[in-house]
């Protein structure tokens, strides 16, 4: 077996992190957004990435996903080296995140969003041209209305839900095409404290072959739906543990709880 032929067959082993970065950095200008990031998450692994404003958390988000290129470093995504792909590379493996609300359409229905997203990453996307609905794609769109707690909406427009109900049905687009990984920006932000006990019931509700990356400020909402976290200060990881551990830590508590956040 070539060298190669070697790698690619550990590349596809099952013993693959699902996201693996090595020493990754992102410049502005004279500005390390983010220096020598090292991280692995496993496959079904659910991870916090905490931090204050400015840590470098959404510019690591834009690195794994592929909207910005990282200035130095490697990521992996299930074993293959994915840091010169495009975006739409990434999404074709597997690879997700949640969008702001302008990626709904607004003059559909819940349903009709969600067969689309459903739709534009399945084989038969073509089908567009014939008026016959996919039957099987609907029933995956209605299995995924409901994981969202949307189904008695599923036909109202999406222009007249309320602003908590357009963020769980972005959570749907991105669970539409067999994700194996999700990438959640402040999903709770703007939710009320009712939205938000659903937002958890919905995450920690998910399959669990599937893992995920949230980034969020309230803890009562990120700390119960992982099993890890990673602090970011200054655009550097500066610890990682288990919930209960970064709770308690008395110097995660003089940075970040206990200090101005937002
Ligand atoms: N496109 C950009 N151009 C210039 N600077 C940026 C850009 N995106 C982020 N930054 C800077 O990088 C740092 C990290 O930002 P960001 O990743 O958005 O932090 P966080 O999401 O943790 O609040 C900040 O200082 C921010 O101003
Ligand atoms: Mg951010």
């Amino acid at each position: 077996m070539s060298a190669i032929a070697a790698r690619e067959g550990l590349a596809s082993a099952g013993s693959a992190n699902a996201l693996e970065l090595r020493g990754v950095s992102r410049l502005f200008g004279a500005l390390a957004a983010l220096s020598d990031i090292t991280l692995s998450v496993k496959p079904g692994e659910r991870r916090a990435v905490l931090g204050s404003n400015g840590a470098g958390k959404t510019t690591l988000f834009n690195c794994i996903t592929g909207d910005f290129s990282p200035s130095t470093g490697i990521i992996r995504f299930f074993g293959e080296d994915v840091t010169a792909f495009p975006p739409q590379e990434r999404i074709r493996r597997g690879l997700r995140r949640t969008y702001q609300i302008s990626s709904l359409f607004a003059g559909l229905s819940v349903l009709d969003n969600v067969y689309l997203a459903c739709r534009g990453v399945s084989r038969n996307r073509f089908s567009l041209l014939r008026p016959r609905r996919d039957d099987a794609l609907i029933h995956a769109a209605e299995g995924l209305v409901d994981a969202v707690h949307l189904s008695a909406v599923k036909d109202r427009l999406v222009g007249e839900l309320a602003y908590g109900q357009q963020r769980q049905l972005e959570i749907a687009l991105a669970l539409s095409g067999a994700p194996r990984f999700i990438l959640f920006d402040e999903p709770a932000a703007g939710l009320s404290p009712t939205e938000r006990r659903d937002l958890v019931h919905i995450l920690t509700s998910l399959p669990g072959h599937i893992g995920y990356i949230i980034i969020e400020h309230d803890m009562d909402v990120a700390l119960r739906v992982v099993e890890s976290v990673t602090m970011m200060h200054n655009g550097r990881i500066f610890k990682e543990g288990r919930p209960e551990e970064i709770e308690s830590d008395p110097e995660v508590q003089e940075l970040y709880l206990g200090g101005a956040h937002g």
